[in-house]
């Protein structure tokens, strides 16, 4: 550390990165300079491929640092740390554990007292609607409640920094959107720092601070959008406000600038 790192919570200046594919480099990001504040919510949208889960990636240290600078917290990422979550489209519960099992094996090293955790994981699988499946397993319950589960877990690690990889990406439109009024009372309530990959423009609206749009590949920065929605929010009573849908439609084409035209 020099001492001059820039303010932020998360900061990227300058990260590139290229894959190996065959005996070709493939660039993915070219040169992503960002700064998230401490608490935002912030999504990042853009055509597919164009290195969204790779910045996650990058964040959670699952990929290594080719070049630039990333601070997650004013240290450099690394794996498992445990002030950071992540959250996959495909829920990823452990299919031989419970509903309630599945947080408790999360949090047991963060509260040791099984009374303690015992009301926690109640309390949380109580706000995404779960009350009274705490013993199903993950086979015996639909997509839509286990990703609430892994919702639930993901914010029962209290972490500070949370990363949500399209978490609703395979749920239909009505589900998803309870899904999503239950991440914003889940957020409201501990206020980490959350970056949200999404291709579902409605979506980033609704939860974000800013929307990040990023171009087709090789990934660069396009726009930055404020979402001046007031807070709390709920994604079902947006769907009725016309200041989401107009955001929504400049966000359209924000995005139509990303990937041109269509055809
Ligand atoms: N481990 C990897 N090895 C080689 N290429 C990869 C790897 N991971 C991703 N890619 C390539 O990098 C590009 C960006 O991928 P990704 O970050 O998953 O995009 P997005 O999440 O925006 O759809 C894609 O072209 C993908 O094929
Ligand atoms: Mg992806």
């Amino acid at each position: 550390m020099t001492g001059r790192e820039p303010d932020g919570d998360i900061v990227l200046i300058d990260v590139v990165h290229a894959f190996r594919q065959q005996a070709q480099s493939l660039r993915v990001l070219d040169g992503l300079s960002l700064t998230i504040g401490d608490g935002e919510f912030v999504s990042l949208v853009g055509p597919s491929g164009c290195g969204k889960t790779t910045v996650l990636d990058l964040m959670n240290g699952l990929v290594p640092l080719q070049r630039g600078t990333l601070l997650i917290g004013g240290r450099p990422p690394a794996a498992g740390r445990p002030d950071t979550a992540r959250m996959f489209a495909r829920d990823a519960l452990l299919p031989w554990r419970t509903a309630y099992a599945n947080i408790d094996f999360a949090i047991a090293t963060r509260e040791r007292d099984a009374a303690r955790r015992d009301g926690i994981i109640r309390a949380l699988l109580a706000d995404v609607g779960l009350s009274g499946f705490e013993h199903a397993y993950p086979g015996q319950l639909s997509q839509g409640m286990r990703q609430r589960v892994a919702l639930a877990r993901t914010f029962s690690l209290e972490s500070k920094h949370i990363f949500l990889d399209e978490p609703f990406g395979a749920l239909d439109a009505q589900t998803k959107l309870v899904l999503q009024d239950q991440l914003l009372r889940l957020w409201e309530r501990v206020r980490s720092t959350v970056v949200l990959v999404s291709h579902d423009l409605a979506e980033a609206v609704a939860l974000s601070d800013r929307v990040i749009v990023m171009s087709a590949r090789p990934g660069r920065i396009i726009a930055d959008m404020r979402i001046d929605l007031p807070r709390p929010r709920s994604a079902t009573r947006l769907q009725a406000m016309r200041e989401f849908h107009e955001l929504y439609a400049q966000l359209w084409s924000e995005l139509e600038r990303a990937v041109g035209p269509p055809s």
